[in-house]
Parts: C-alpha cells; structure tokens; sequence
C-alpha cells in the first residue's frame, strides 16, 4: 500500500476503545493516524525480534499494518475481566522484560508511555506492545545501574513490569461475546 487513499476506512471495522484502529483481516490491523504524523512504523521495524514486539507488515508517515493480536488490553486482565487466563512465567517474564528494555536501547528507541492501555495480553499467553507512539528517539545511551532500571520499570515500562503480579491472581472470565462487546467502540 502507497497511502491511506487506496483504502476505505469506512468499510473496515473498527476494534479498540480508544485511537484509529482497524480490523483489515484475520492477522492484520490498519493504525491511522489522523492529528498528526507518527514513525510508530519506523520503530516498529527497528524493534523487530525483541520479546512482546508485534511483527510490522507496512507502514508510512500517517498509517501502519501491524499483526492483529488476539486478546485484551492488560487493563482489562488488572481490572480481573479476560474470556481467556493466562499463566506468566515470572523469571522468562523478568528476562523478557530486561531483554525488551535493554534490547529497546541499544536500538535507539527509550520505552515510554508503556501503559496498561498500549500493551496487550494475548490469547497465546504473550504480552504485546501495541503502541509505541511514545518512544523516544536516543543515541549511544545506556540503561546499566540499578537506579536506571527502576525508573523505567517503575515508569515508562509499568504496565508489562506489574503484568505479572496482577494479572493472574482475580480474573473472571466474562465470555469471548461480552468482553469484545466491552473493547469494542
Ligand atoms: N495490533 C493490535 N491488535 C489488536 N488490537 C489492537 C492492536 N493495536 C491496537 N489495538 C487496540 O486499539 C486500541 C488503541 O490502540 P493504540 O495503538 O493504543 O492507539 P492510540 O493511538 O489511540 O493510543 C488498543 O487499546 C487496543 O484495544
Ligand atoms: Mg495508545
């Protein structure tokens, strides 16, 4: 796809609550962004391969296609609704986690804005980050003490830093109908 004009958005369904999302089919999403340009796409494909990055089809300056995940935003799981439970893993979360970070960095990307609206559990048991909006172009940083690690835990990376005390402990499951009834606009 060359640009957004090729499409018609409203023969799309829309999916999320919040932004420009669409379904274009089974495994892909259409994100457009309308206020104004984004390189989500650009970041996207830097991070390609570290844990909880969601594989990138195409992209331009006002729109990407993105893999369609298959689950919740990680506020529903907090608040205790899913159709689905999942079970973490808590030391390859930790890995995951420091390896996103870490690998992040050395990209050139600093996570930010990794709330428990723009991460995503998936039906497959898999975190998502769904929007990466908010990064912050860096160059030649390094996150190595203590102190750094925490502030982005603690910060910018906490809704996939507190996923695994929360989500598994109180969730009821709703129902497949009722919880896309819910996240749907
Ligand atoms: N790749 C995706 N697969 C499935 N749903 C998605 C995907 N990306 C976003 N969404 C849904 O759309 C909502 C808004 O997406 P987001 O990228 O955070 O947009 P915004 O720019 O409004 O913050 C998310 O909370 C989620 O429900
Ligand atoms: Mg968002």
């Amino acid at each position: 796809m060359q640009s957004l004009n090729e499409i018609d958005l409203s023969k799309l369904e829309k999916i999320g609550k919040t932004g420009n999302v669409y379904a274009l089919n089974d495994e892909q999403i259409l994100k457009v962004f309308t206020s104004e340009k984004s390189n989500s796409g650009k970041i996207l494909n830097d991070l390609q391969g570290l844990p909880f990055v969601p594989k990138i089809y195409e992209y331009g300056e006002d729109w990407l296609i993105m893999q369609r995940i298959k689950g919740n935003i990680l506020w529903f799981h907090q608040k205790g609704f899913s159709w689905f439970n999942v079970k973490l893993n808590y030391k390859e979360h930790k890995k995951n986690t420091l390896d996103f970070i870490d690998g992040s960095i050395a990209k050139g990307w600093m996570p930010e804005g990794l709330h428990q609206f723009n991460v995503m559990m998936g039906e497959d048991g898999k975190l998502y980050v769904c929007d990466v909006g908010r990064f912050i172009k860096i160059d030649g940083e390094t996150v190595s003490t203590k102190n750094e690690y925490q502030k982005l835990l603690l910060g910018y990376c906490r809704g996939i830093n507190q996923a695994y005390d929360t989500i598994e402990s109180r969730i009821e499951l709703l129902g497949k109908e009722k919880m896309l009834e819910i996240c749907t606009p």
